[in-house]
C-alpha cells in the first residue's frame, strides 16, 4: 500500500528501449534462488565477470551485501524476508529500466515473493535461475559455518533447517551446482541469454 499521496509518476524522456539500443544489448534480471551455500553468489559473480568481459552493462546485487546497507533493518522472519525480496525486486526493476543486466543472489525462499517480483517485469525480463543443490551438499560445504550454528541452535529460522525453502516450479534455468562446474554454469546462462536475443 502506497502511503504517500500527491505524488506523480514521471516518465523519463529517454526510455529503457533507448538505453538498450545504445548498449546494443537488451536488459533483464537474472534472479538466482537457492539455499545458503548452494553457490548463488559464486555463480552470479562468475556470470558478472564474463558479461563484463564481453562489454555488457551489468551489475550484481548480493544478499549479504544488501543486508549491510539498504536492508540492514531487516532480519530473517517471514515478514522481513518478504520485505527484503520486495525491495530487491524494485531495485532490480530500476536496473532493468537503466538498460543493465542485473543478477540478484538472494535465497528468496518463498515462491509467492518471487512471483510478486516477476509480476513487476515485462514478459521475458525476469529470468528465474534455480541453483538446485541438495541440502546435504550445502551443509557439507557450509562456507560460513552457518549450518553448524543452526544445528547447534545458535541461529533460528535458518533456511532448510527450521525455515522453509520453496523450490521454483518452472524456472527459466536450473543449475545443479553439485554436478556442474562454475564455468559450465556460466556457459549455460550465457547460452540462455544468447538464445533469447538478450545479448
Ligand atoms: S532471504 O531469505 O531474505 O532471501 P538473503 O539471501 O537476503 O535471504 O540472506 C541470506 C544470507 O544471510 C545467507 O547466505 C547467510 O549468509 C545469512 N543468514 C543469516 N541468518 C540466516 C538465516 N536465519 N537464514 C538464512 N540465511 C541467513
Amino acid at each position: 500500500m502506497t502511503k504517500s499521496t500527491n505524488i506523480t509518476w514521471h516518465e523519463s524522456t529517454i526510455t529503457k528501449h533507448d538505453r538498450r539500443a545504445q548498449n546494443a544489448h537488451s536488459s533483464c534480471t537474472l534472479w538466482f534462488t537457492g539455499l545458503s551455500g548452494s553457490g548463488k553468489s559464486t555463480i552470479a559473480n562468475a556470470v558478472s565477470n564474463e558479461l563484463f568481459r564481453l562489454g555488457i552493462n551489468e551489475y550484481v546485487l548480493d544478499g549479504d551485501n544488501i543486508r549491510h546497507g539498504l536492508n540492514k533493518d531487516l532480519g530473517f522472519s517471514e515478514h522481513d524476508r518478504t520485505e527484503n525480496i520486495r525491495r530487491i525486486g524494485e531495485v532490480a526493476k530500476l536496473f532493468v529500466d537503466s538498460g543493465k543486466i542485473v543478477t540478484t543472489a538472494f535465497i528468496s525462499p518463498f515462491r509467492s515473493d518471487r512471483d510478486q517480483v516477476r509480476a513487476l517485469f515485462e514478459e521475458g525480463e525476469f529470468i528465474e535461475v534455480y541453483i538446485d543443490c541438495p541440502i546435504e551438499e550445502c551443509e557439507r560445504r557450509d562456507p560460513k559455518q552457518l549450518y553448524a550454528k543452526a544445528r547447534r541452535g545458535e541461529i533460528r529460522d535458518f533456511t532448510g533447517i527450521d525455515s522453509p525453502y520453496e523450490a521454483p516450479k518452472k524456472p527459466e534455468i536450473t543449475i545443479d551446482s553439485s554436478k556442474v562446474t562454475v564455468d559450465e554454469a556460466v556457459g549455460q546462462i550465457l547460452n540462455y541469454l544468447r538464445d533469447n536475443n538478450i545479448i
